[in-house]
C-alpha cells in the first residue's frame, strides 16, 4: 500500500475520500471528531499545493437527494478549519462539477456534495465509479470510517488509479489496530458493551484468542448472564444468541481468559429518565426491573482490570449512557482508561461520546473514527476500502499532466 507522503501531488488533482459522515443537530455540526481526524490530510495536500477534492457520504440518504443532508455544514466546517475557501459542489459528478474542478488552482478545495445522493455509490457502480474517477489525477482514500462497506467511492473508483494512497487517518487507523491483532502489551483487556451479542460476537471470537481479561458490560452482558442461569429481570437479552454466548464463556475458559461480567446492576421499572432507578446485586434482580447500567460494584471491578492493563480495547457504553442517570458506568469506563498508563484504543461513538463527556479524548492513546470498521478489522476480516488500495489498477484513466 502507497501512503499520502509517497505521491507527488504538486498541480495534481487529488480525490480525497473522507469519512465526514458527522452527527448533525437541527442542522448544527454537533461533533466534530471526524473532521479533526481528516485535517493532517487536507492540510498536507493543501500545502504541497494539489488540488484537493473532498468527498464523503453523510448519513444514509439511500439514492435521493436530502437537503437536510447535505455536506453543506462540513463544508463551511472545513473552509474554517483549513483557513482557505472550500465551496461545496452542488454534486459529486456533473457538468457543473466538472467546470469547479477545472478551475481550481493548485493549494485550493472544493467539497463535492453528498456521494449517497447517488444510489449508485452504495451499489459499487460501475459507471459511478468511473464518473467519480475522471475528475481527478489522483486517488486517496482516507476515510476508515467507511473502509468496510465496498462502494464506488471506496472500492470501484481504486482501479482507475495508478497514483493512489491511503490518507494519515486511515494510515494511523490500520497501524494502531493491526497492533492490537499483533503482539499487544499484556495484560491485554478488553472491555466491550452496547445494545447486542449479535453484533459483537464476531470481535468476541478474535479477542479471545489475544486477551487475558474480557468485560462485559451494557444490554450485551445481559445475554451472557442469562446463560450462565443468572435473573436478569427484564432486561433485554437475545434469546437466539443465550447458547453462543455460552460457548463464548466456555472458550473463553479454555483459553484462561478472564471474563468478568456485572456483579451488580443499575435496574429500573423503565428505561426513561425520571423512571426510580436502583441498585441490585447479580443474583437477586427483581422480575420487573430491567438493567440501565453497571452498579458501582462492577465498575470498580472494570476500572481495576484497566487500570492494571497494559494494553486495553473499549468498545461499547455499558448503560443507557444518552440517559445521563444511567451514565456512570460509562463514565468510570472513560475515567479508568484515561487513567490507565498503557495503550488505550476506543473505538464506537458511544464510547467515544463517553470519552468526550468525561473530558478524557486526549489521555487516550487512539480514538478510532469507525466503529463498525475497527470491529471488523479486530474480528480479522479483510475491509474492502483496504484491498482496494493495495490491487492494481486495471482500468486506469491516464491524465494528461
Ligand atoms: C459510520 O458512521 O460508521 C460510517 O460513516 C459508515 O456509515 P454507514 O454505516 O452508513 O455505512
Amino acid at each position: 500500500m502507497r501512503f499520502l507522503r509517497d505521491l507527488e501531488l504538486r498541480g495534481r488533482r487529488v480525490f480525497l475520500r473522507a469519512d465526514l459522515n458527522v452527527p448533525l443537530d437541527r442542522g448544527r455540526i454537533s461533533d466534530r471528531t471526524r473532521i479533526e481526524a481528516t485535517l493532517p490530510s487536507l492540510r498536507f495536500v493543501l500545502q504541497r499545493s494539489g488540488r484537493l477534492l473532498i468527498a464523503s457520504h453523510l448519513g444514509r440518504p439511500d439514492g435521493e437527494r436530502r437537503p437536510e443532508l447535505s455536506l453543506r455544514p462540513v463544508a463551511e466546517d472545513l473552509a474554517e478549519a483549513l483557513g482557505v475557501p472550500a465551496e461545496l459542489a452542488p454534486d459529486c459528478i456533473g457538468e457543473t462539477t466538472e467546470r469547479l474542478v477545472n478551475a481550481l488552482g493548485p493549494g485550493q478545495a472544493l467539497v463535492l456534495e453528498n456521494l449517497r445522493f447517488h444510489a449508485e455509490e452504495e451499489k459499487n457502480d460501475p459507471e459511478f465509479s468511473k464518473a467519480l474517477a475522471s475528475l481527478a489525477d489522483q486517488y486517496v482514500n482516507d476515510a476508515f470510517g467507511a473502509a468496510h462497506r465496498a462502494h464506488a467511492s471506496t472500492v470501484g473508483m481504486a482501479r482507475h488509479f495508478r497514483e493512489r494512497a491511503a490518507g494519515f487517518l486511515l494510515e494511523r487507523e490500520v497501524s494502531v489496530l493491526s497492533d492490537l491483532l499483533g503482539a499487544p502489551a499484556e495484560p491485554f483487556v478488553a472491555v466491550l458493551g452496547g445494545a447486542k451479542v449479535s453484533d459483537k460476537l464476531g470481535v468476541l471470537q478474535s479477542l479471545l484468542g489475544r486477551v487475558q481479561v474480557l468485560c462485559i458490560g451494557g444490554a450485551m452482558a445481559y445475554t451472557f448472564l442469562r446463560a450462565e442461569g443468572k435473573p436478569v429481570g427484564r432486561s433485554r437479552v437475545e434469546a437466539d444468541q443465550v447458547s453462543l454466548a455460552r460457548e463464548t464463556l466456555r472458550e473463553a475458559e479454555a483459553r484462561g481468559v478472564r471474563v468478568v461480567l456485572p456483579t451488580d446492576h443499575l435496574a429500573a421499572e423503565r428505561p426513561q429518565a425520571e423512571a426510580q432507578a436502583r441498585i441490585v446485586g447479580a443474583d437477586a434482580f427483581p422480575e420487573n426491573l430491567l438493567g440501565v447500567d453497571i452498579g458501582p460494584k462492577t465498575a470498580d471491578a472494570f476500572r481495576h482490570e484497566i487500570e492494571q492493563a497494559r494494553t486495553v480495547f473499549w468498545n461499547g457504553p455499558m448503560g443507557i449512557f444518552e440517559i445521563e442517570p444511567f451514565s456512570r458506568g460509562t463514565l468510570a469506563v472513560a475515567d479508568a482508561m484515561a487513567a490507565c498508563g498503557g495503550t488505550t484504543v476506543v473505538g464506537g461513538g458511544d464510547s467515544v461520546a463517553a470519552l468526550r463527556r468525561a473530558g478524557k479524548l486526549a489521555a487516550v492513546s487512539h480514538v478510532s473514527t469507525g466503529g463498525g470498521a475497527s470491529l471488523e478489522f479486530l474480528e480479522g476480516r479483510e475491509l474492502p476500502g483496504l484491498r482496494a488500495l493495495e490491487e492494481e489498477a486495471t482500468e486506469p484513466m491516464e491524465k494528461a499532466r
